[in-house]
């Protein structure tokens, strides 16, 4: 066992070869060539990816960060016995992309040169990118692709953990971390299935999410939610901060608490995978019990849903709020400031 761990240790390799033949084909790109913080992505020069005959090549027009991004990027034991032991093996970063369809493989049967797309892909942060056809849908035109690629995972880790939750018109519904990325998306989701909603949030954050449709605002600088008489159906938790007892209180007797962020805001390395761990053990073993739910979900790729999500803006029912926009060159700095868990809304990085 330790001499595999030896031989994948020192056999875990990437493309990052400071030796390597510059590429014949170049185009821009962000990729990371060791863990550690933001600081060591770099904007760098590689070779245009060439779809498979699966595959669709994109030009990116925009792509927006998710935590996930920040969490390959960290140095925990976790992620490089998932991601490379001594490297990351795979250096893309992005995943939320929106663009124009440059050429796509023999296989691909619904996008065409020209199309304009979004959805999610490996290696969004760069000038092109190639996506399988069953992750991309095409873009509603009066969508703007800033929009568009705000919504794959953070619009979808809403949508599907709310439809978890089994949202229904009239409950009341508490949303805890409502101004982050996938905050901002299921405070407007919920209100859109007809819930009450209560927002918790900073200080600095309660004009916004009140201009997103919550109906009610909780300040945690202030209060603490699981400290008041109020119940709720659903609890549609981001920062999963509070214990499970705490949470149990302020359910309805079968009530449900989604747990979306499981390693908490803010918290980071082992503490984060001993969170999650624990969190999934009593989650499961709460619920095997009690009336009261604990639900844990991973996202899905969806196209149905993606449709869903894009229609909803469409339709002006949902307002992907983007707090800040980065050139591709100053991903990096994007990536500190996701990194510092205050984000408010998504944070888009534009082609040029
Ligand atoms: N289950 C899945 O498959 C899945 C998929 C995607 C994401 N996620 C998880 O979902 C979570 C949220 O993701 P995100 O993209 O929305 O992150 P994000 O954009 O970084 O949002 C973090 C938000 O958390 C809020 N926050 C920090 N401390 C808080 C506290 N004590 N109480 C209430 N809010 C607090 C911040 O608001 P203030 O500035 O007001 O403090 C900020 O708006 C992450 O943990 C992520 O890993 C899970």
């Amino acid at each position: 066992m330790s001499l595999w761990i030896f031989i994948a240790y020192w056999t875990s390799t990437n493309d990052c070869n400071r030796n390597a033949a510059a590429p014949t084909n170049p185009m821009k790109a962000i990729r990371y060539c060791e863990y550690g913080s933001p600081d060591v992505v770099k904007l760098d020069h590689v070779e245009k990816p060439v779809p498979t005959d699966n595959q669709v090549l994109i030009q990116v027009r925009a792509a927006s960060l998710n935590a996930l991004d920040v969490y390959l990027i960290r140095d925990s034991w976790l992620g490089r016995l998932i991601f490379g032991l001594r490297k990351p093996r795979d250096t893309r970063l992005g995943r939320d992309v929106a663009g124009q369809v440059e050429a796509v493989g023999k296989n691909v049967t619904q996008c065409k040169p020209g199309d304009e797309v979004f959805g999610t892909c490996r290696g969004a942060l760069a000038e092109y990118a190639c996506a399988s056809e069953r992750s991309l849908v095409m873009k509603p035109p009066s969508v703007s692709f800033e929009q568009a690629a705000s919504l794959p995972l953070a619009g979808l880790t809403a949508l599907q953990g709310l439809r978890d939750g089994k949202i229904q018109p009239g409950q009341k519904v508490l949303i805890n971390g409502a101004t982050g990325g996938v905050g901002t998306f299921a405070v407007q989701i919920a209100k859109s299935f007809g819930a009450e909603v209560t927002a918790v949030c900073s200080t600095r954050n309660v004009d916004l999410v009140r201009s997103i449709g919550a109906d009610h605002v909780i300040d945690y600088t202030i209060e603490d939610f699981t400290k008041s008489d109020q119940r709720y159906d659903v609890i549609f938790d981001n920062v999963c901060n509070h214990s499970f007892t705490e949470r149990r209180r302020v359910l309805t007797p079968k009530g449900i608490c989604v747990l979306a962020g499981m390693g908490g805001a803010g918290v980071r390395g082992s503490e984060a995978i001993k969170r999650i761990a624990g969190n999934l053990f009593t989650a499961r073993a709460l619920s095997s019990f009690t009336d009261q739910k604990f639900a844990q979900y991973m996202t899905k790729m969806s196209k149905q849903d993606l449709i869903m999500l894009g229609d909803l803006i469409q339709k002006g029912k949902l307002r992907p709020v983007i707090e800040r926009t980065y050139k591709l060159s100053e991903a990096p700095e994007a990536l500190r400031y996701l990194n510092e868990g205050h984000a408010r809304g998504k944070v888009v990085i534009t082609a040029n």
